[in-house]
């Protein structure tokens, strides 16, 4: 082998080799009229769709069981999911599935129905409550009922991983476990009724996926083609679809950004970003996408010196031009300024806007350093490091 600067940093690099993807992805408009088919060709007699209220109110959750009584599917509903799902809301919508010997799960909407319709499945693969499993999360659970995942949102990227995650509002913490599912239907007419809001968190949460999975401390080749491609599908459609809800088009290209982004980090996971978002959804109750926004440019700039390569990936993706003179820092600070720029453009709301002070914000660094998550960034993240970044995520973004 040739001695070289780069083929030595290729053989030291902490790539990490494995790439999987859970399940098969239907995708495309209409998509969703698959579904009834698909369930029997499980060999699927019962089914449980889970959902929230907001999934009723904007008429798809009728689509969904339209899509299922014309196949002569027979299914029962469950529509109590909130957003961060607790414990509770997996354990009465198990006890509901078991009752009504349901023997497959189709969770519809953003992450929180997704997640619930996974952590359903360990649940009837032992039913007992799911803390047990929640407190004390194996790598991996083998559930046996078929999980169908419909994301109704541009974001989550859920249906393609296979991470639940679930809260413990009485201890202020969110945890994870991971199980099989089978079968991913992204329709993206499904996400044209979606709210501004909605879609300004969820497609920069997308956004945050792919550009965390690229600066992982163990990135893979397969996990940064998906997410450069991930991150100009967002920059290039986010705005349209925000100020154009029913474009077709922009929703057709953030719910692939969002898959694809969603298969970007289904391995090298994310880092610091959703570790911060996760300590203000459970201090702040921020919604997730909200805080990974929020957190995205602090997390870029923290691993900028890790990773400048990465970063500078990214900056072309969003159509940065660099002089390749910048400094590691100065490449992190352009990306992060850039990404603020869209923020403000699809109206994000600041974290003093919910009246939350800076001190509070710095007093989360604890929960940062002691998230999982943060064990993938590519910079340690000390108590020093989680309070600089907390406190440049209040400071920089008003
Ligand atoms: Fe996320």
């Amino acid at each position: 082998m040739i001695e070289s600067a780069e083929n030595k940093r290729i053989l030291e690099s902490p790539c990490r080799p494995e790439f999987k993807q859970p399940a098969p992805v239907i995708f495309g408009s209409g998509a969703i009229a698959e579904l009834g088919g698909r369930v029997k060709a499980l060999n699927c007699r019962r089914v449980m769709v889970i959902y929230d209220e907001g999934i009723k109110k904007f008429g798809i959750a009728k689509k969904v069981t339209d899509a299922l009584s014309s196949q002569g599917v027979d299914y029962i509903e469950y529509d109590r999911v909130v957003s961060d799902p607790p414990c509770s809301v997996v354990n009465e919508a198990g006890e509901l599935a078991l009752k009504n010997g349901v023997d497959c799960l189709i969770g519809v909407g953003g992450g929180s129905s997704m997640d619930t319709a996974k952590a359903v499945a360990i649940y009837l693969l032992d039913p007992v409550p799911v803390e047990k499993y929640i407190l004390n999360p194996p790598p991996f659970v083998d559930t046996k009922t078929p999980v169908i995942l419909v994301p109704t949102t541009a974001g989550t990227g859920s249906e393609c991983t296979t991470v639940a995650i679930i809260s413990r509002p009485e201890l202020n913490v969110k945890w994870s476990a991971f199980v099989n599912t089978s079968l991913a239907i992204v329709d993206p007419t499904l996400t044209c009724t979606l709210p501004k809001d909605i879609t300004a968190n969820t497609g920069l949460d997308a956004l945050s996926h792919a550009a965390e999975a690229m600066t992982v401390n163990q990135w893979n080749y397969h996990s940064d083609l998906f997410g450069e491609a991930a991150i100009k599908k967002v920059w290039d459609n986010l705005y349209t679809a925000w100020s154009e809800p029913e474009n077709l088009a922009a929703r057709t290209e953030m719910a692939l950004a969002a898959n694809w982004a969603g298969l970007a980090f289904n391995n090298p996971v994310t880092h610091i970003g959703h570790a911060m978002s996760d300590a203000f959804g459970c201090h702040f109750h921020t919604a997730h996408g909200h805080g990974c926004a929020l957190a995205l440019p602090v997390a870029l700039e923290v691993a900028a010196p890790a990773v400048p390569e990465k970063i500078k990936v990214i900056a072309g993706a969003i159509g940065l031009t660099t002089t390749g003179r910048e400094t590691s820092e100065q490449l992190g600070l352009l990306v992060a300024d850039e990404i603020r720029k869209l923020m403000h453009k699809v109206e994000l709301k600041p974290l003093a806007s919910l009246g939350v002070t800076r001190e509070e914000v710095a007093a989360l660094a604890q929960d940062v350093v002691e998230n999982h998550l943060s064990d993938y960034c590519p910079v340690a993240v000390t108590a020093e490091v989680a309070r600089n970044a907390l406190t440049r995520v209040y400071d920089t973004f008003k």
